[in-house]
């Protein structure tokens, strides 16, 4: 069982006077911050604030941190340091990969995205159309938002040459088989790239083990700096044109990141993995059983939130009702716009959002008006039961 309180203790907003008595469950929008990455941002700023790489001390320590987040994080998720990069966000990171399959792909092929994703994993490859790229959807179900992976298989053949889905949607919140239709793509020859942002604060995926050949997520939503973190495994990253400086080209990590990082973030990412190896030790585990004690956790605070909502005839749950596929992102159409009703929670010290969430073509393939957006709910394995009970006693009062 998860230690919420050494948990608790690893997160300085819980210590912080101002957030006292405050429940937080906006954390899809971004996360607390773990206090190895305030420390090691701190250090940064204070001790290798200058230009990585270079002959003298503090730049060395500066490009070793750095070496050091890539090399650690690229561990915890199961493939080649080589084959991780840090770019501003998830959003920039798929923009930059678009380009690369804009001079990759020959018109007349095939790229297939659903209507489950948030946008940075559907427009950016939506625009290829502009240079004859044929775009297929694959919808999700208009009442339940779920995605079928056997509506997939009929999209699949030979033109089509990547797949694009989330490992989860940041409004249904429902976990989809990454491995399985990683395969059902790779069967047909197309690679498969998957939008991680919204599963990755439930616990660091093996990405390796799920097989897919692009795995994006961003650190401000896993308890760090804001980074956007993308997996490329080489066989792809080899074959793609290079989107950096000419002389980058070589050097994997570099050619889909144009952007200049942010060295002191890029460092700080590294104790992201500092906080996972402390709870592991700590609860006696491996690094990589550390996601499903924080499953196990969120599931066990989930149900009930769920049964709550469920019962509410004025509120429409998306995703499924039952907690053990879902990610604790729980999403509900209301009879008009969430945002004043998210502002009414917050008099009850509840931090919650109402937006359409840039998950624009889900909702209104749900029937949801993007304009009124849906009131969000959304928490970690860092919550506490009391703070479910807060939320559920506000929403009793508001909804
Ligand atoms: C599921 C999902 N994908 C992608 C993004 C975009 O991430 P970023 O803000 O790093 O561009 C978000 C942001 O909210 C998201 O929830």
């Amino acid at each position: 069982m998860l230690d919420l309180e050494f948990v608790r203790g690893q997160f300085p907003a819980f210590a912080e006077p101002s957030l006292e008595g405050w429940a937080f469950f906006e954390n899809a929008g971004g996360s607390y911050t773990c206090q190895p990455v305030i420390d090691r941002l701190t250090r940064f700023y204070h001790q290798r604030k200058v230009q990585p790489y270079a002959p003298f001390p503090a730049s060395e320590a500066a490009g070793a941190e750095m070496d050091e987040a890539r090399m650690r994080l690229a561990a915890l998720l199961g493939v080649e340091t080589e084959e991780l990069s840090f770019g501003p966000s998830t959003t920039q990171n798929t923009y930059v990969l678009a380009q690369a399959f804009r001079k990759f792909m020959q018109p007349g092929e095939a790229i297939v995205v659903t209507n489950q994703d948030h946008e940075a994993n559907s427009g950016p490859w939506r625009r290829l159309a502009e240079e004859g790229i044929e775009i297929r959807e694959w919808k999700i179900d208009p009442e339940t938002g779920h995605l079928d992976p056997a509506a997939l298989e009929k999209l699949l053949d030979e033109k089509v040459r990547l797949v694009c889905f989330p490992h989860c949607s940041n409004v249904v919140g429902e976990i989809n088989p990454v491995a399985e239709i990683t395969a059902l793509a790779h069967a047909a020859g197309a690679f498969a790239c998957v939008d991680g942002v919204s599963f990755a604060p439930h616990g660091f995926p093996d990405v390796g083990e799920l097989g897919c050949d692009i795995y994006l997520f961003s650190a401000y939503k896993t308890f760090g700096p804001h980074q956007g973190i993308m997996v490329m495994r080489r066989a792809l990253a080899e074959a793609l044109p290079n989107q950096a400086h000419f002389f980058n080209g070589d050097t994997l990590y570099k050619k889909f990141t144009p952007a200049g990082p942010d060295h002191a973030q890029v460092a700080a990412c590294a104790g992201m993995v500092d906080y996972v190896e402390a709870l592991a030790a700590h609860q006696g585990v491996a690094p990589g059983a550390v996601a499903g004690l924080m499953h196990a956790h969120e599931v066990q605070l989930m149900q009930p939130l769920l049964d709550f909502l469920g019962s509410r005839n004025s509120v429409r749950l998306l995703g499924p009702k039952s907690a053990e596929n879902r990610a604790p992102t729980v999403a509900v159409a209301l009879q008009g716009p969430a945002e004043p009703v998210a502002r009414r929670l917050a008099n009850h010290k509840v931090m919650a959002g109402g937006s359409n969430f840039y998950a624009v073509r889900p909702l209104q393939a749900m029937g949801i008006d993007p304009d009124d957006g849906v009131l969000r709910l959304s928490f970690t394995h860092y919550t506490s039961p009391e703070e479910v009970d807060q939320l559920i006693a506000a929403l009793d009062r508001e909804l």
